[in-house]
């Protein structure tokens, strides 16, 4: 009781530290900027949503055959890592467990896990070694709510949800969550234990009560400042999401996750910027879903990429495997193309940020900045004329080339004629691009700054 009023006052136990040591901390990530998230669980199996056992109201009888036919024979997860690599990645994370309670990997509490099904083996072992050997950064995702734990309570987002209180009380009879608290430590303590270096971990996620009845969870119902507290203990350096419902207490989190939307602009607290990383889905669904087809094409996904990026932000864009233990063709293409744009364009995402504010983007274009080789780059979302005018930007460009193939862009000279519409005034540079778009998906433009 103490100890939890002196941590609400401020006198967290967790850690303390340094806004310098926290940004020294999160430097690589920071500099990487562009990640894989893998939601891959029994659910890819009914191939209808991560949810599926929730939306279809399912119990544990009814969504045993997922458990009991899961075998993944292709499961390649080298083949994945290249994938996320070549794609321009630097790092991944995976559901460890997601929702419906299942363990891709060999857990000592539970027999709900990967080793009980007839692929018979830790998965979750295989793709942190793989990852790692292709040199990615690796991260766990572990999800707070279990569906199929015996002592987790029932609340509005389980799929036995109640629709009174009196129901509740008598469906959560004899629940005991002091036990599945302690089930969360245990299993995080293993995944923060058993696997090496751990980069990342995805503590997801807190829905809380907002009225007294509308059964919801938040940081007492995971006991989240101990469970954070063992997690920096485990693994100093491990970078931590922030959907532990700690968002007031110091150290609570290390960055905000907009999911599903872009920001406006670089999100702050209290006035402050703060890291931030988007997730995204290629189309609609996080697990493998077979009849969705809202995929988002690839110059979307390149400047998702990029705008997050041009506010100082990640990108850690999700694949959902098959049963089969596969990439699903439509995600295996769009990795594709991102990556041969990031083959040739990664050095106006890697080590990127919002550009300084002197700098205006030019008309239909993103800006991003590299501090340490002061390098601006202006993507052309929408490839203009061949007079292109950088407004503002008079004495402070050195050099101009195309990112892509190094080639020179030449600095046009003020034209005051009748043909030239906007003449360039005494602050504005002129490029002079060619009339053809380079056969490039968003060419760009590198300046080299004074
Ligand atoms: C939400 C969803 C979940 C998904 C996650 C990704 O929390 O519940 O299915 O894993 O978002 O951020």
């Amino acid at each position: 009781m103490l100890l939890s009023a002196f941590a609400l006052n401020g006198f967290s136990q967790l850690p303390e530290e340094t806004p310098e040591q926290k940004t020294e901390r999160m430097e690589w990530w920071t500099n990487d900027r562009f990640g894989m998230f893998i939601h891959w669980g029994l659910y890819a199996s009914p191939a209808r949503h991560e949810w599926v056992k929730r939306y279809e109201r399912m119990t544990n009888e009814e969504y045993e055959k997922y458990f009991e036919i899961f075998y993944p024979d292709l499961y390649n997860p080298h083949e994945w890592a290249k994938k996320a690599r070549e794609a321009g990645m630097k790092y991944a994370v995976i559901t460890a467990k997601h929702h419906e309670g299942f363990c891709l990997f060999d857990s000592e509490y539970t027999d709900y896990k990967v080793t009980n099904t007839p692929i018979g083996r830790d998965l979750l072992k295989e793709w942190t070694e793989a990852f790692r050997a292709e040199g990615l950064k690796v991260g766990f995702y572990y999800s707070l709510l279990d569906w199929h734990h015996p002592h987790y309570t029932i609340d509005r987002n389980h799929p036995l949800s109640a629709s009174s209180d009196e129901e509740y009380k008598k469906l959560n009879k004899g629940k005991d969550m002091d036990i599945y608290r302690r089930y969360i430590k245990d299993q995080v303590r293993e995944l923060l234990s058993n696997y090496g270096k751990i980069d990342i971990i995805w503590l997801d996620y807190s829905f809380p009560t907002r009225k007294n009845y509308d059964h919801g969870k938040g940081n007492n119902d995971w006991d989240s400042e101990n469970l954070l507290k063992m997690v920096r203990e485990l693994q100093p350096n491990i970078i931590v999401n922030d959907r532990l419902d700690l968002l007031d207490v110091d150290g609570g989190w290390d960055f905000t996750t907009p999911e599903q939307y872009k920001v406006s602009k670089w999100p702050e607290k209290n006035g402050i910027r703060v890291p931030w990383e988007t997730c995204q889905t290629f189309s609609g669904s996080w697990g493998y879903y077979r009849d969705e087809m809202t995929w988002k094409d690839t110059k979307q996904l390149l400047v998702l990429l990029i705008e997050t990026v041009s506010k100082g932000g990640n990108l850690l864009l999700n694949v959902g495997p098959t049963a089969r233990g596969i990439f699903d063709y439509r995600a295996n293409e769009k990795l594709e193309e991102m990556g041969e744009w990031m083959k040739y364009n990664n050095r106006s995402i890697y080590g990127c940020t919002e550009a300084p504010t002197e700098f205006a983007p030019p008309d239909h274009s993103l800006l991003t900045y590299n501090p340490e080789t002061n390098r601006l780059y202006v993507h052309l979302l929408d490839y203009p004329m061949k007079w292109f005018t950088l407004k503002g930007y008079e004495g402070k460009v050195k050099y101009a080339q195309f990112l892509h193939d190094g080639s020179e862009i030449k600095f046009g000279k003020p034209r005051h004629n009748v043909t030239h519409q906007e003449a360039k005034g005494k602050e504005d540079v002129i490029l002079i691009l060619p009339m053809v778009k380079p056969n490039v998906e968003v060419p760009v433009i590198e300046l080299i700054l004074n």
